[in-house]
């Protein structure tokens, strides 16, 4: 298969990719709201020493084992690590099966908010609509569900069809600026609010009196999911660099990138939150609740030039989720190719059909269809590995945040850290020099002890004491 497959064109190429598909609703709908929910700035300095101490080595790991092998998930870990590592690399492959499933309807909701924002810049906001309501509304409606999941996925299995430069490189090259463009726009909005001031203090201002324990291990939860680790989606891109590229600056960049998004993303939606009176009460809840039901009003209520950045703002979402369900279908898919010899375009069709019966089911799980979003696995095992969730979005959200990903990580890190050898890892990270402590010994001690530990700490946690990260 080798001379079928694709190669990024150059550096630029890969870290676009890589950062498309890592900048997605985890920067734009889970770090904001968990920020929020755990009191703003020591949430935010425990998030940060994650996303270096544990993030970026796995991040070096991931893409080094693709850059190496030159192969997909699977592939790459066996060639690696040792034949039995197949089963780390299909346990990914599953793990992006799944979370594309879901992760589907929620880029779906972003297209539903843009149409409707799109549609009050033109002919006004209508006063005294209930956003609760319609978010509950646009929810639970089945068939619009099902359309805009469907048009979702029918974007992201074109750009996975048409391959890895003409597709998912293109992609990001195209969206990526657009998506900073819109970014900052929305900043320099943002930060002439009232609220921003107090916005950048709660953000920037640790108050570790507000940290509680488990807050740290979700800040580590996220940089996982934050980054695309964990499920061989870096391994996967990581074997479309050409040798004469760079791990080491790519995965710097990648992971700057994405907490700066992250960042500014947060800064965003504080300052619109701290400027209305009132408004920090009512954003508690959940997750959907500051994105889909508190943004949509205030965007034509409080922000200035709201009415045209408001559609804007949901085009971004829906530009990041893009370039991640891209990249999640494109570990399934390059699997398929690699290891059973399909073509790309067969595969990618076979693949992105499969998924999208699991989205149905993800799609309808908000009230459409009672069945479905009762849906529990009952008993010990429900409890353990679903945590009692009710409906198949719910419980999809929590077996991969809670069991996927962590787990997964923590099989690459030992992959990387002590099935490799030193040699190894070494060639891939540093081509041959002879390194010094700092460019290669920090990474190898990082891989071997502190990422390892530190996610054997949110095993245990979701374990033993159940707790939920999801
Ligand atoms: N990183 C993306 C986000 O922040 C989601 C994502 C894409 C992902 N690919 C992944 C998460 C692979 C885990 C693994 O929204």
């Amino acid at each position: 298969m080798d001379g079928q497959r694709g190669n990024w064109s150059s550096n630029m190429g890969l870290i676009l990719a890589a950062t498309g598909s890592a900048i997605g609703l985890g920067n734009l709908w889970k770090f904001p709201f968990i920020t929020w929910e755990n009191g703003g700035g020591a949430f935010v300095l425990v998030y940060l020493i994650c996303i270096a101490a544990v993030g970026l080595p796995i991040m070096m790991a991931e893409l080094l084992i693709g850059r190496k092998t030159q192969k997909s998930a699977v592939g790459a870990l066996k060639d690696a690590a040792g034949p039995m590592w197949g089963i780390v690399g299909a346990w990914g492959v599953l793990c992006g099966f799944i979370l594309l499933s879901y992760y589907t309807v929620i880029a779906g909701w972003s297209l539903f908010y843009f149409s409707k924002s799109f549609g009050w810049m033109v002919s006004g906001f209508p006063s005294g609509m209930a956003m609760g309501d319609l978010f509950g509304e646009q929810s639970s409606n089945g068939a619009l569900q099902l359309g805009l999941s469907f048009g979702f996925s029918i974007a992201t299995v074109s750009v996975v069809y048409l391959g890895v430069q003409k597709g998912i490189e293109r992609i990001a090259r195209t969206f990526l600026p657009v998506l900073g463009v819109i970014l900052v726009l929305l900043l320099f909005s943002a930060l002439r609010m009232s609220g921003s001031g107090e916005a950048l203090v709660f953000i920037f201002q640790p108050n570790f009196n507000e940290l509680e324990p488990v807050a740290i291990l979700e800040a580590l939860g996220h940089s996982f999911f934050t980054l695309s680790l964990g499920m061989g989606c870096m391994v996967t891109y990581g074997s479309y660099i050409s040798k004469t590229q760079s791990v080491v600056k790519a995965s710097a960049t990648i992971v700057l990138l994405d907490t700066l998004i992250a960042l500014i993303a947060t800064v965003i939606m504080f300052s619109v939150i701290f400027s209305v009176p009132g408004m920090e009460e009512q954003v508690g809840g959940s997750t959907v609740g500051m994105l889909f039901i508190s943004l949509p009003e205030l965007f034509f209520t409080e922000v200035p030039l709201g009415r045209f950045l408001g559609p804007l703002f949901y085009v971004l979402v829906a530009l990041a989720a893009l370039t991640s369900t891209i990249s999640l279908l494109e570990v399934v898919t390059s699997y398929v190719i690699d290891e059973h010899g399909l073509a790309r375009q067969k595969a990618t069709l076979m693949c992105g059909g499969t998924v999208f019966i699991f989205t149905i089911l993800a799609a309808i799980s908000f009230g459409a269809v009672s069945g479905v979003s009762n849906l529990v696995v009952p008993g010990a095992i429900g409890e353990t590995l679903f945590g009692g969730k009710i409906g198949w979005f719910s419980m999809a959200d929590h077996f991969v945040s809670n069991w996927m990903l962590p787990t997964g990580g923590f099989a690459v890190t030992i992959a990387a850290g002590w099935f490799m050898t030193r040699e190894d890892t070494m060639n891939e990270l540093v081509d041959g020099t002879q390194p010094s402590w700092f460019r290669y010994g920090a990474w190898r001690f990082f891989i071997r002890f502190v990422a390892p530990t530190a996610i054997a700490a949110i095993i245990i946690a979701v374990m033993i004491f159940g707790v939920d990260f999801s």
